[in-house]
């Protein structure tokens, strides 16, 4: 099957049961997206597909024929880091890393729903979001970090979200 994958065209033959994130670590050697739980409840393997989040891990790789998938390695490199990627190593945003792709790249999701007007559970308005603390909070909860570096993660995504 065919997918185009940070903007390169490739394929995979997986098995039918393959999680997209297997299928990403241990058929397409792109292991900047980690696996924490295999479970849906860590947020680890967050990657964007078509532009929207996911957790890889949830999802069978069969179902992304012809999808545009962006992963952490598609978001920025060495020398040319994403916003994200640059204000998070600023603000000290990872003590170990290991969450940090999936935390990248769902804030780069989230930023994006916030564009859209999208609200959370926490918006007071749906006309207007207000991203506060309260509201980035909310929407990366999905994204665990077990050395609890939040508040420079949050800190990182406020100042990339009013630049
Ligand atoms: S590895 Fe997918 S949510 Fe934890
Ligand atoms: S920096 Fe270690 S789990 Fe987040």
């Amino acid at each position: 099957m065919h997918f185009t994958i940070n903007g390169q065209s490739r394929e995979a033959n997986p098995d039918i049961r393959a999680s997209l994130l297997d299928v990403l670590r241990e058929h397409l050697a792109l292991t900047g997206t980690k696996k924490g739980c295999d479970h849906g409840q860590c947020g680890a393997c967050t990657v964007l597909v078509n532009g929207r989040r996911i957790n890889a891990c949830l999802t069978l790789a069969v179902m992304h024929q012809d999808d545009d998938i962006t992963t952490i390695e598609g978001l920025g490199q060495i020398g040319n880091l994403h916003p994200l990627q640059d204000a998070f190593v600023r603000h000290d945003g990872y003590q170990c890393g290991y969450c940090t792709p999936g935390q990248i790249c769902s804030a780069v999701g989230m930023l994006d729903e916030v564009a859209k007007g999208w609200g959370s559970h926490v918006s007071g308005d749906l006309t207007e979001v207000d991203l506060n603390d309260d509201e980035i909070s909310e929407r990366m909860s999905g994204n665990l970090c077990r050395c609890s570096a939040y508040p420079n993660i949050v800190d990182a995504i406020r100042e990339v979200a009013k630049a």
